[in-house]
């Protein structure tokens, strides 16, 4: 556990471990019955075989994750799916040239770790900005410290860190004259659509992971569908990564809610079943 609620995994899944690159997410089911769940990879190692995933337990599905003992599978893993950040793609000699600034809020934080790994350990420089609400939900900051350069931790109120929200830390940033070429932000779609308005105002690119419901993975159900610059966009598929400037992300937080009272139901019957010993 990194917090009371939040819950860091390795799964033994070679095939995937083998396959996956930064910025592509698996889609879980804890057992038959239950819902497909996306959860952005966290880290994996080919040679050992493993892919690590961090969930919060919010839901009552997420529950179920998190309660699962050391030994136990789920019922089945979908993945790598998804696109790998862009970057992978990149020419080294055009990558080496680039200062990355990554924007971490919360649970998001943790798939920020594969990215930046993956950029440091081929000698790009990169810092990151973590936010969280207060200091003991603060995660992955030992683990970033090793693979970025500076590492800035901000809470909302105050109690470790810089007082206030990533975008402000940012901001103050740029002001005392650090210089970045690239923003990638990952964490609640809140935190993206400001951060992306930030550096809008800086002047500084901006690559988003949108987060949006998801059932198939494959790109058939179309319930991961988001706006992006004017035209429909899957974010399983064409994502999860995309231009923050395109990105429509006052539909995107309408649609990701939609699903709220059937989800605060069945987490209401969930809590009733543990009551009754499941
Ligand atoms: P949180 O609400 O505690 O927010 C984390 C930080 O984001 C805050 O400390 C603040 O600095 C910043 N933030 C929040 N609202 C902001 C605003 N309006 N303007 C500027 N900055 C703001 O985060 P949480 O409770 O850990 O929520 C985690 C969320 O992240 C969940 O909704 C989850 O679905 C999402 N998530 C996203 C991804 C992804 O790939 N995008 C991955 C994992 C989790
Ligand atoms: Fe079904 Fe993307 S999750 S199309």
């Amino acid at each position: 556990m990194l917090t009371p609620a939040i819950c860091r995994m390795k799964l033994y899944a070679p095939r995937l471990a083998a396959s996956a690159n930064p910025g592509q997410f698996l889609i879980v089911r804890a057992d038959e019955k239950g819902e497909r769940i996306p959860l952005t990879i966290s880290d994996y190692n080919a040679e050992e075989g493993s892919v690590t995933i961090v969930t919060q337990s919010i839901g009552a599905s997420s529950l179920d994750i998190v309660s699962f003992e050391a030994g136990e599978g789920f019922s089945d893993v979908a993945g790598p799916l998804g696109l790998a950040s862009d970057f992978v793609k990149m020419p080294l000699e055009q990558l080496r040239k680039q200062r990355y600034v990554f924007i971490a809020g919360g649970v998001g934080t943790a798939p920020v770790y594969p990215q930046a790994k993956w950029l440091h350990s081929r000698g790009v420089a990169v810092d990151v900005i973590i936010g969280a609400k207060t200091k003991d939900l603060l995660i992955y900051r030992e683990e970033m410290s090793e693979v970025c350069d500076n590492v800035f931790v901000c809470t909302d109120d105050g109690s470790e860190g810089f007082h206030g929200m990533v975008t402000a830390l940012l901001e103050k940033l740029v002001s005392d004259g650090r210089q970045y070429t690239h923003a990638v932000a990952i964490g609640p779609m809140i935190m993206m659509k400001f951060t992306t308005l930030t550096c809008r105002k800086l002047g500084l690119p901006v690559t988003v992971s949108l987060n949006t419901l998801m059932v198939d993975g494959t790109g058939m159900c179309g319930a991961c569908r988001v706006t992006v610059g004017g035209k429909t966009r899957f974010a399983c598929v064409e994502g999860p990564e995309f231009n923050g400037y395109d990105v429509d992300f006052d539909e995107a937080m309408r649609r990701q809610g939609q699903y709220r009272a059937e989800e605060a139901q069945a987490l209401e019957n969930h809590k009733c079943k543990i009551g009754r010993g499941k």
